[in-house]
């Protein structure tokens, strides 16, 4: 009966997860999923998490049904945090914000949502980009295409060529954008290069879903909203897709949101129906609890503050271990150049490591990197940094 079915040959980066889990070495390193470990190699609980959820254990409470679009307050504490306390398109009711499961959740149904309403529309990810997305966006029936983005020999992005394929693209085709921490690269967009983007994505009515995974991992919160703000006071239709996961350190939780800009409060009030009917028929309401902690955290000045700080603490231990690699490989191989493991930003380093190298990398050191090269640098500790930067060397030379 089910002979016809194609084989899945797994996730290139949940499939690593689970190969590294069966590995019985002591010295494994895991640096391939998307995870903040601290300085210990443990899963942070975050402060402001902690207090937030024992206050709410304090009393039991009855678990009804979310509604359709999540709870109220996490909505209102998403739109806070992407577009500012002083967003007009706030204020002018413009913007419909649900409450999804995770960043995969909004790009689901905000993808489902796009197919449904602009039939014709094609979607285009950066090359590279994050494997779901293509996933994500050919599940909802989506034809997917790329567009020029990095550019290996450099390291740098393809501007001008990133810049004429978007002038090249049919009105109302989606660009699925990554405004900091480009994921896998570490490369991101300067505030220049992000406002000629824009530009273009407005000449050419061009449909800007951007996806923020990492807010306050890149510069800081509000920065890391650089393109999404500008956006709006560019007057531009956009969508977002944000998670909490990493930030929050709330992984399994599923805490992530979907935004829609739209030009007139009416439209908004009609967007805002159809994700709800995408999402009831999907999923129905999302989960409670993650919800409630989030928005606690985020709704609550003191909890709020607490919070700022601990992600800067985790996009400093990041950044100090980008340092470190740099520092070691340099002195191991002073003819080769590193800098790029200092100038990429964000959990994400694209090592230019090949294929064959990841492999020699995971079979003889117990080191996993996703296949493409791309290391998670919140993976690396005081006490692997050695280890690691020695096996790079020696699958470098
Ligand atoms: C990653 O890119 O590793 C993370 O976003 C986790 C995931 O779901 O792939």
């Amino acid at each position: 009966m089910f002979k016809h079915i194609d084989f899945y040959p797994g996730d290139p980066i949940l499939g690593l997860v689970e190969t590294y889990n069966q590995d019985p070495r002591a010295e494994k390193v895991n640096l391939g999923i998307g995870i903040y470990f601290d300085k210990n190699g443990n899963l942070p609980v975050l402060d402001s998490v902690r207090h937030a959820e024992e206050e709410r254990a304090a009393t039991a409470r009855p678990r009804p049904y979310l509604p359709m679009e999540g709870l109220a307050e996490y909505r209102l504490a998403v739109q806070k945090l992407l577009f500012g306390n002083n967003c007009s398109a706030l204020s002018e009711n413009r913007i419909a914000t649900i409450q999804t499961l995770g960043g995969s959740g909004a790009l689901k149904i905000g993808a489902d949502f796009l197919h449904r309403w602009f039939t014709t529309a094609r979607a285009y990810v950066s090359n590279p980009t994050w494997d779901n997305h293509k996933s994500i966006f050919e599940g909802a029936g989506f034809e997917v295409g790329t567009y020029p983005y990095y550019d290996p020999v450099s390291g740098n992005v393809l501007f001008e060529e990133m810049l004429a394929f978007f002038e090249s693209l049919p009105e109302n085709s989606v660009l699925i954008l990554h405004p900091c921490c480009h994921n896998p690269t570490g490369v991101d967009l300067s505030s220049n290069q992000w406002d000629k983007v824009l530009e273009v994505i407005q000449n050419r009515k061009l449909i800007p879903f951007m996806d923020i995974a990492y807010q306050g991992f890149g510069e800081n919160l509000e920065d890391d909203a650089y393109a999404i703000r500008k956006a709006v006071v560019m007057g531009l239709p956009l969508f977002v897709s944000n998670s909490f996961s990493k930030n929050l350190s709330l992984y399994g939780e599923r805490v992530g949101g979907l935004s829609v800009v739209c030009p007139s409060e009416e439209e908004a009030k009609l967007v805002f129906g159809q994700l709800k009917l995408g999402v009831r028929r999907v999923y129905s309401s999302p989960p409670a609890h993650g919800g409630y902690i989030t928005a606690r955290v985020m709704n609550d000045g003191e909890l709020f503050s607490l919070w700022e700080k601990e992600v800067y603490a985790m996009r400093d231990r990041i950044r100090l271990m980008r340092r470190k690699l740099y520092e070691v490989l340099s002195a191991k191989i002073p003819e080769k150049d590193f800098s790029y493991f200092i100038t990429q930003r964000g959990m994400f380093s694209y090592t230019g490591l090949n294929p064959a190298q990841v492999q020699r990398l995971q079979d003889e050191f117990a080191v996993y990197l996703v296949a493409s090269g791309r290391m998670c640098v919140a993976g690396l500790n005081d006490n692997n940094i050695d280890y690691v930067a020695n096996a790079f060397a020696i699958v470098l030379k």
